[in-house]
């Protein structure tokens, strides 16, 4: 497997991650995806939405405010439980998670067979504070959204009394959540701030409705996840054992299921499927006074519903698809990624950058084709560089225009996997894309 070295120079290299605020030395934790990254983020998402809402019956979408009343945040059980255990180390006072022994062993190494004394273990809530309005203190308090959920729930009696939806439904969201992570590391792996798909799926509460739509739901995301051409053998399933589970777990049904994949560093969660029973809308509901509630119109009973949550991390899956994809093949580098998340599906040269000939009617290409396909143009240096930078952005196809084209009107189309070369006529390039990008 390609190391994280290579793939972190790479995303620098072709402009899809970057280091946050690198040009003032960084910020620990945050990362910000170029023309390339974002580009391949929003096909994720978009693809993501697409399976999600657009092609279900059964689910809605949403898009809540990141900043909430806090009493949401108790409601939520975040202000109390949203901990990780933190431990410091007594020589040079850098903190750490107790939980991760891996990190704690590398640490030690670091002081160079002295002893290392730890600190007691004690609670470090993740949540981001911030402040809002004019009033300084207490009351002007906030929290940055620790994980997108909550506006969810707290919207649950809003969709149910504007929309169609009967249980069994969901609500889908994606959006930015900020976690004050005591060890960001591994790159986006673990950022301090980082992006989340998810659907809270509001069932009848019924055992056997919270089992069949768990692994309804388990079945259905690990199916995906391959149909994005992730490799099988870097993934499977996990369940959490009794003590990892999370708070909102812990006080419902207690099941959850994380996707993970083999990562350069070793097995690795990127998504959970959780089973929040009760836990949310009854929380809100107290706290809030408000009837969150729900009465099925057919047999007249009123119920909370549970929640069975699918929870995708979009930067982790970005990260694992962009390793899964990383290809090394004799003297050539390109990612094999799947044409539908692309950031480019084409691009266009002319053979020479200073033939004007060339360049206006590779030009004309390009004009038209971008209306249809999100297309990148080139025409610096020589052609075997522009092919190489278009591989390691995983441009699936390459159109050349050479001089042979001002004749006979036909342009050479490069594939990406297998690097081979044919002439098409220019009137059926979109055909010719349409059929290899859409099927
Ligand atoms: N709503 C449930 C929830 O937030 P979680 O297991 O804490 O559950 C869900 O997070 C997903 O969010 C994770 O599987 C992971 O992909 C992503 N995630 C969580 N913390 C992260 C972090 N610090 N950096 C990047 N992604 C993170």
């Amino acid at each position: 497997m390609v190391s994280l070295e290579k793939i972190v120079a790479l995303c620098k290299r072709r402009g899809f991650i970057f280091q946050g605020s690198e040009i003032y030395g960084g910020l620990g934790g945050t990362w910000d995806y170029g023309p390339a990254g974002s580009q391949l983020k929003k096909n994720l998402k978009d693809l993501w939405w697409k399976e999600m809402v657009q092609l279900r019956d059964d689910v809605v979408g949403m898009d809540a405010a990141i900043m909430m009343n806090p009493r949401a945040w108790e409601a939520s059980g975040h202000v109390e439980a949203f901990t990780d255990p933190l431990i410091e180390c007594k020589i040079c006072h850098q903190r750490f998670r107790a939980d991760k022994p891996e990190e704690i062993e590398i640490h030690e190494k670091t002081h160079k067979g002295k002893k290392v004394e730890w600190t007691e273990p004690m609670k470090f809530n993740l949540l981001v504070k911030a402040y809002l309005g004019i009033i300084e203190g207490k009351q002007s308090e906030i929290y940055l959204r620790g994980e997108i959920t909550n506006g969810v729930h707290v919207n649950f009696r809003n969709v149910v009394d504007s929309t169609r939806v009967k249980i069994p439904f969901g609500i889908a969201q994606i959006g930015k959540a900020f976690r004050n992570e005591i060890t960001p590391g591994n790159f986006t792996f673990r950022s301090r701030e980082f992006e989340q798909m998810e659907v809270q799926f509001y069932i009848k509460p019924i055992e056997s409705e919270g089992e069949k739509w768990f692994n309804y739901w388990k079945k259905n995301r690990m199916d995906w996840y391959l149909s994005l051409g992730m490799k099988k053998d870097n993934l499977r399933f996990r369940d959490h054992a009794n003590d990892e589970r999370a708070h909102y777990a812990k006080m419902a049904t207690d099941i959850e299921t994380d996707i993970e994949y083999k990562a350069p560093w070793g097995w690795s969660e990127f998504m959970g499927i959780h089973h929040r029973g009760d836990w949310d809308l009854k929380r809100h509901s107290e706290y809030s006074k408000q009837n969150l509630s729900y009465r099925d119109q057919t047999t007249n009973e009123t119920f909370i519903p549970w929640d069975i949550e699918t929870s995708a991390g979009v930067d982790r899956s970005l990260l694992f698809l962009l390793i899964d994809s990383y290809t090394e093949e004799k003297d050539r580098l390109f990612l094999k990624l799947d044409p539908r998340l692309a950031p480019y599906k084409v691009a266009v040269f002319p053979l020479l950058g200073n033939k004007p000939e060339l360049t206006k009617k590779a030009r004309e290409i390009y004009e038209k084709l971008k209306i249809n396909f999100m297309t990148a143009w080139d025409d610096r240096g020589n052609i075997g560089k522009r092919y190489a930078s278009a591989d390691e952005i995983g441009t699936p196809y390459c159109i050349t225009v050479d001089f042979q084209s001002l004749e006979d009107n036909m342009v050479t189309v490069r594939d990406r996997d297998s690097a081979k070369q044919e002439r098409i006529k220019i009137d059926e390039i979109e055909e010719f894309l349409d059929k290899k990008l859409n099927g």
